[in-house]
């Protein structure tokens, strides 16, 4: 099926969490993970707890947890300093009201206020909900909405992004940054936090009590909030050891940010809950700076993303002989297809391999990997992680047999499995319409040796630079624009990018197109949506393809777009 299938690259001879596979794979039993945590033996649970306090009680308390730079701030954290700001913070929620089960949520830039805000909301038995950054008024606004959220952390900047007179729920905002002015509903952050004393009594939870919320897009509806539970920490750290490969002295960097999952479940749990240094890096990507943070805070392990490896092999080899990157033990990579391409030069370049992993918000954790003590082959996901069992199915949910391609599907269930889609049921129950399955919606093949090979999606989700954009989201905010009748947006492919976002619109009377209403057409939806979610190709059309209930067609767009034969029409319009 593929000519690549033949090519491997054998595993480095270092020993690895993990040791052989196919042992590991036999062997393997979820009990055992269970008895690595302190809730097997005090009955009590909570993640926070087993993140951070936990350490502090081994005796560990003096260990740097988190380093934290970017172009204004170098800081240190140690897990003691962690503790007790996250019982400050989450004595600041109690005296709000907020308590277990509320939606609280973050809407920060990257900075160790961000870390201790995320924390102290799950301490005291809050759902967390982490909104990136760069989301604009109606992406938050559309989350907040839909969570219930009863209280958010932000920043002055930011918060003039929050329309808090059309969020009724929403009661109390606490802003982190200089001379705040207090008002009915307006906290202070800084002020509370000096108040706050540094003891706190942790919320003791069920393993099946909320823990974080995150929002995310399919291809039909608004973003959908995906809802973790605290018992998801089982795979954060099986991962965590057998993926990661995390270490007691390790020093680990996921370039990831928390408003996406991979910056919580891995830039967040699975390392502190191995109790290893955690590197946070706020700020825009340049080689050079990500390199120096590689060099000043001797990274081991750096988890990253296609986009930001294709841009380091863009930018030459030149660049990396100027840095010490000698700590690097273990490179993984995550959010899009890894090109082989990509996977050969950075065994050349690096002298490391790039170990691709698979996984998504759904899913809450890593379930397809490749793994140190692995051979790799370019261009394939790896196999499932020990406790997982992955299969090819076709849409009456039978397996097939190997270099068939179909449904990416996993038995249910596993520990971070989610456990529901926020007010939305039958988007829910979508996801599992095969009994015993989850369907992840991407389509595979798995090869004669066990390894999967990733195809594609089965539905119009985008995926622009790791960052996963749901068509409907952009076409929504495009007709609200006054010279946009009708827009349909599809993914078109890019060398860097993986895809771009591009939109096809057909104009209002009175309106006709030119670059400059393109322009405007895009910075309507940066400054509405955000920037990762506007159109950096418009093209106009008298009219879109539609069917006869007046659903515009994306695969037709899609079809234009790539000079491909559009397939069925039987249901289009005329
Ligand atoms: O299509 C797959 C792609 O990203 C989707 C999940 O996106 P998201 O929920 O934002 O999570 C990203 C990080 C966990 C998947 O359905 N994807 C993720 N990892 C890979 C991938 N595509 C190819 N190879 C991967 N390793």
């Amino acid at each position: 099926m593929n000519q690549l299938q033949g090519e491997t690259i054998a595993a480095a001879a270092s020993s690895s969490n993990l040791g052989s596979y196919d042992e590991a794979y036999a062997n393997f039993n979820w009990d055992e993970i269970e008895k690595q945590f302190s809730w097997y033996v005090t009955g009590k649970v909570n993640l926070a707890y087993e993140a951070i306090d936990r350490h502090v009680d081994a005796g560990k308390g003096a260990k740097i947890a988190l380093r934290f730079t970017d172009q204004s701030r170098d800081e240190a954290y140690t897990f003691e300093d962690l503790q007790a700001l996250s019982n400050q913070f989450a004595n600041v929620l109690h005296s709000y009201g907020i308590t277990k089960g509320d939606r609280v949520f973050v809407f920060m830039p990257r900075s160790p206020e961000l870390y201790v805000s995320l924390l102290g909301i799950i301490k005291v038995g809050a759902v967390v909900g982490p909104l990136f950054e760069a989301f604009m008024e109606t992406a938050v606004k559309d989350r907040l909405e839909d969570s219930g959220a009863v209280a958010l952390v932000t920043t002055p900047t930011l918060l003039s992004r929050v329309k808090r007179n059309e969020l009724p729920s929403l009661k109390t905002i606490f802003v982190a940054g200089e001379e705040i002015e207090v008002s009915e509903g307006i906290v202070d952050y800084h002020a509370e936090m000096a108040e706050a004393s540094t003891d706190c009594e942790i919320e003791w939870v069920n393993r099946e009590d909320g823990l974080i919320l995150h929002y995310t897009s399919g291809s039909t509806g608004k973003p959908k909030g995906v809802y973790h539970v605290h018992n998801a920490m089982l795979q954060h750290y099986y991962t965590g050891k057998v993926v990661l490969d995390l270490q007691e002295d390790d020093i680990y960097w996921c370039t990831a940010d928390p408003g996406w999952v991979t910056g919580t479940s891995y830039g967040i749990f699975a390392p502190w809950l191995h109790g290893v240094t955690n590197v946070i890096r706020g700020g825009r990507f340049t080689p050079g700076d990500w390199y120096n943070t590689i060099q000043n805070n001797k990274v081991t392990i750096w988890y990253s993303a296609p986009t930001a490896f294709r841009m380091f092999m863009g930018a030459g080899e030149d660049i990396v002989k100027q840095y010490n990157l000698s700590s690097l033990r273990h490179i993984l990579s995550v959010g899009e297809p890894l090109n082989p391409e990509v996977v050969r030069w950075g065994n050349k370049v690096y002298g490391r391999r790039i170990h691709d992993t698979w996984w998504m918000t759904e899913t809450g954790g890593q379930l397809i990997c490749n793994y140190s003590s692995m051979p790799i082959k370019p261009g394939s996901m790896g196999k499932p992680v020990p406790g997982i069992q992955a299969a090819i199915i076709d849409d009456n949910g039978k397996i097939l047999p190997p270099n068939r391609m179909g449904n990416l599907a996993i038995r249910t269930p596993w520990p971070s499995m989610m456990r529901l889609i926020w007010n939305n049921a039958p988007k829910y129950e979508e996801y599992f319409r095969i009994p015993g399955w989850y369907i992840s919606g991407d389509t595979a093949f798995m090869d004669e040796d066990g390894y999967f090979w990733f195809q594609g999606r089965i539905d119009d989700v985008i995926n622009s630079s790791g960052e996963r954009i749901g068509p409907f989201e952009v076409e929504s905010k495009l007709v609200e624009h006054p010279a946009v009748a009708e827009a349909g947006v599809i993914g078109k492919p890019d060398p860097v990018r993986g895809e771009i976002i591009k939109a096809f619109i057909s104009l209002r009377e009175g309106y006709s197109p030119s670059a400059e209403l393109k322009e405007e057409i895009a910075k309507f939806v940066k400054e509405g949506l955000s920037a990762h979610a506007a159109p950096r190709e418009i093209e106009f059309k008298d009219k879109l393809p539609k069917t006869r209930s007046g659903k515009i067609m994306r695969r037709v767009l899609k079809a234009w777009e790539l000079n491909l034969p559009a397939g069925d029409l039987s249901t289009i319009e005329d």
